[in-house]
């Protein structure tokens, strides 16, 4: 239970090397259930949630290791299909993990993910195309269990595009003979990775990355390498944290066309933003930020509600009046408070926050909510004056790899006191 010291006011300079991106890891993680061999996955993020969704793969019979960026599981002798209670509440996503352990098992028990920093988090639209799959599910004290022994191909229309309940049905109609059709799909990048990543074990998945995906059913899939994205909203963060510190940023393994609901709000903000060559970006920020004045998050390729608490930090000491709508989310607004404590001057009603910019953030004393929210407040220290103690970072450890080593390579005085 650390917290980061970090001293505000040093323009950031200098240049990093992107992340591998949690939300394609982790789906591909569970992914790797499906394969009866060897899945051996580069470019993977040493990151608290990664860790989790190993001790998930070793507790499931996986043999499951990490050596930097390279993570080799080898799932041929699976000797279970429940998740534990605990490692449940370690990570509530793991419940993308049911999928794939229905299709590979025929069977899948989990405890309800429930609630989290974000509000409800149901889970409704992964059961109800479960049971349109043929699943039979019955929930008991708090346990859903899902025989999937006579899965058959549906055409499942997602009231809304959920990015987990998209990946759990492709995950769970692998090895379903005929078409499973998903409309309405999540179009992430992540979604599209997930799909390359199994057509390259040997599966039939098309369409990711769009609002239909169809998925044909094979009887199994081989040993397989992988490269995972860069993940965008972690590029999106330290872009953030040279515009909050007013400086310059060139970032390196960067996959621009996944940003373009993104950084056309950096450019409008006043940032000026170049494009090298192929997977290099920067950032110049040398004056205050302009502010924008309506931004809503949407699903992709809209404005993503993950990098909606960074955007705020970095509105906080904007010239004008900025308004956000988190449109994805019943609560995540948990860094408004821990912001108004640093001098931010911002009001909330319901799913809808006016930032008036003000000159200068204070440091101050103040305590991450989830992870983005934390990613945000350490923006808003860098870029304010004095210092901050920034406590639960363990929550900031979850999406984003030794950040503290990263921003003090950049100039910021950041320390982590464990
Ligand atoms: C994924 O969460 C990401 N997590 C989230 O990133 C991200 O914010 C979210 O997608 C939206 O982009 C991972 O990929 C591991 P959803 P997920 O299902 O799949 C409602 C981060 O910071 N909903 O698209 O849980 C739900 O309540 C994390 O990296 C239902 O109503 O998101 C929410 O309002 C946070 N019923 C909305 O849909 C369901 O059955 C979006 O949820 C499922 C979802």
């Amino acid at each position: 239970m650390g917290h980061f010291v970090i001293t505000g006011g040093k323009p950031l300079k200098g240049e990093i090397s992107l992340q591998g991106a949690k939300n394609a890891v982790l789906p591909i993680l569970a992914a790797t259930v499906l394969i009866n061999g060897t899945s051996e996955l580069h470019n993977c993020p040493a990151l608290r949630d990664v860790t989790a969704s190993l001790k998930i793969l070793r507790y499931l019979g996986c043999k499951a290791e990490q050596t930097g960026d390279v993570v080799t599981v080898d799932a041929s002798q699976i000797t279970g299909f429940e998740v534990s209670d605990d490692l449940m509440r370690e990570m509530r996503s793991s419940f993308v993990f049911v999928g794939a352990m229905a299709a590979r098992c025929g069977f899948a028990e989990i405890t309800y993910p429930g609630g989290c920093e974000l509000g409800a988090r149901p889970i409704d639209l992964h059961l109800k195309a479960f049971r349109a799959m043929g699943m039979k599910i019955t929930e008991e004290h708090g346990k859903i269990y899902c025989d999937a022994r006579r899965l058959r191909p549906a055409a499942i229309h997602l009231d809304f595009p959920s990015v987990g309940a998209t990946e759990n049905i492709m995950l769970a109609a692998v090895f379903t003979p005929g078409v499973t059709r998903i409309v309405n799909a999540a179009k992430e990048p992540e979604i599209e990775d997930l799909q390359n990543f199994l057509n390259r074990a040997g599966a039939k998945i098309y369409g990711a990355g769009g609002s239909e995906i169809y998925i044909e059913g094979v009887p199994s899939l081989k040993s397989v390498t992988h490269r995972v994205i860069p993940d965008r909203i972690v590029g999106a963060t330290y872009l953030m944290a040279a515009a909050v510190t007013r400086g310059e940023l060139l970032i390196r393994n960067i996959e621009p066309s996944h940003m373009d609901g993104i950084l056309p709000v950096l450019e409008e903000c006043g940032c000026e933003i170049g494009y090298p060559r192929d997977g290099i970006l920067n950032i110049k920020c040398k004056e205050r930020m302009g502010a924008t004045d309506k931004v809503r998050t949407l699903p992709y390729p809209g404005f993503p509600t993950d990098a909606q608490a960074p955007l705020m930090a970095m509105l906080a000491t904007a010239c004008g009046s900025s308004m956000i709508t988190e449109t994805i989310f019943e609560s995540r607004f948990k860094h408004v408070e821990e912001l108004i404590k640093m001098g931010a001057n911002i009001k909330t009603d319901g799913r809808v926050a006016v930032i008036r910019g003000v000159r200068e953030l204070s440091g101050a004393e103040v305590t991450a909510g989830d992870l983005r929210g934390g990613a945000a407040l350490m923006l808003a220290a860098l870029g304010a004056s004095g210092t901050s103690k920034l406590h639960k970072i363990e929550l900031i450890d979850r999406g984003y790899e030794a950040p503290e080593s990263i921003l003090a390579s950049l100039g910021a005085k950041i320390k982590r006191v464990e």
